[in-house]
């Protein structure tokens, strides 16, 4: 894929892995669109940035989808890439709390229902667009769990397994619409504040390596431990899921 010169939609804009890549887009000489709840955030980075703008969305909330694509259908006509980055986890293990129901129902909604529902809805968008692509963040946990975060994982295995047949259905469909999977490593990023690890990666350096992939159109992008990761699940699921929870503790 071509990395200057698109119009890129980033939800989870505001901090983290989505404003690295807001930054480094933008450096690049791209239109990003910063998406996530926390206006005054996503305003305060906007401004710092050659050329970026807002919407303010909370994507666990099907009205405000349906709202974030209009606005795109209006007032983004040249959006040629989607980066579906946001993403919620609590940590807990299992049976220490008694609500893991409600706290997987929340981590679903925002983390994978989002993703289909904007997915379906913005590849038509893209469609006749060149340079057309769709990256979806998912994790080197949709392989196997971390018990630090098991209904979170589980949310992420449904997103692999969704990016996989998205992918295979719009190459049957022959569409020029590409999707890309980031399967982020343990990032230093906010959301991983909670994490006692000292094998955090910088969200710079992951984004570096996605932007590079991109460029050789490796659609499913593994960074960092994901990689190792990988290498364990060919030996062995037992393996990986003792490496990854040996990371985690
Ligand atoms: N950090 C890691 O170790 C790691 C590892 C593997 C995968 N990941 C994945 O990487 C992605 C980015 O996370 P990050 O590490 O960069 O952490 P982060 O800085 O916490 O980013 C998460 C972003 O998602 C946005 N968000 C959360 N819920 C939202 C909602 N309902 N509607 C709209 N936006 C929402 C947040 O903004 P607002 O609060 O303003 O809405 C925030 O900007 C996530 O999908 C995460 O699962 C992270």
């Amino acid at each position: 894929m071509k990395t200057t010169g698109n119009t890129i939609l980033i939800t989870g804009g505001g901090t983290g892995m989505g404003l690295e890549a807001a930054k480094q887009f933008d450096a690049m000489g791209n239109t990003v669109i910063l998406v996530a709840r926390n206006e005054g955030r996503l305003k305060e980075e906007a401004a710092k940035l050659n050329n970026a703008s807002i919407i303010v969305c909370d994507l666990s909330i099907e009205n405000d989808l349906d709202r974030l694509v209009n606005t795109v259908k209006e007032k983004h006509p040249n959006l040629n890439m989607v980066f579906l980055n946001a993403g919620i986890a609590t940590n807990y293990t299992l049976f220490s709390r008694n609500d893991s129901y409600k706290v997987s129902i929340a981590e679903m909604v925002t983390n994978y229902h989002s993703v289909v529902k904007l997915t379906q809805a913005l590849v038509p968008i893209l469609a006749d667009r060149e340079n057309a692509a769709i990256i979806i963040t998912t994790s080197g946990v949709a392989f196997v769990p971390d018990l630090q975060h098991p209904t979170y994982s589980a949310t992420k295995a449904a997103l692999h397994s969704y990016s996989l047949s998205l992918r295979l259905a719009l190459e049957q469909q022959k569409s020029n619409v590409k999707i890309f999977e980031l399967m982020a490593p343990l990032v230093d990023t906010p959301f991983a504040k909670g994490i006692n690890s000292d094998q955090k990666m910088a969200a710079s350096r992951v984004i570096q390596e996605m932007i590079a992939k991109l460029e050789l159109n490796e659609y499913e992008m593994h960074v960092g431990l994901t990689k190792d990761i990988f290498e364990k699940m060919k030996v062995s699921t037992q393996e990986a899921l003792h490496f990854v929870n040996g990371i985690t503790g």
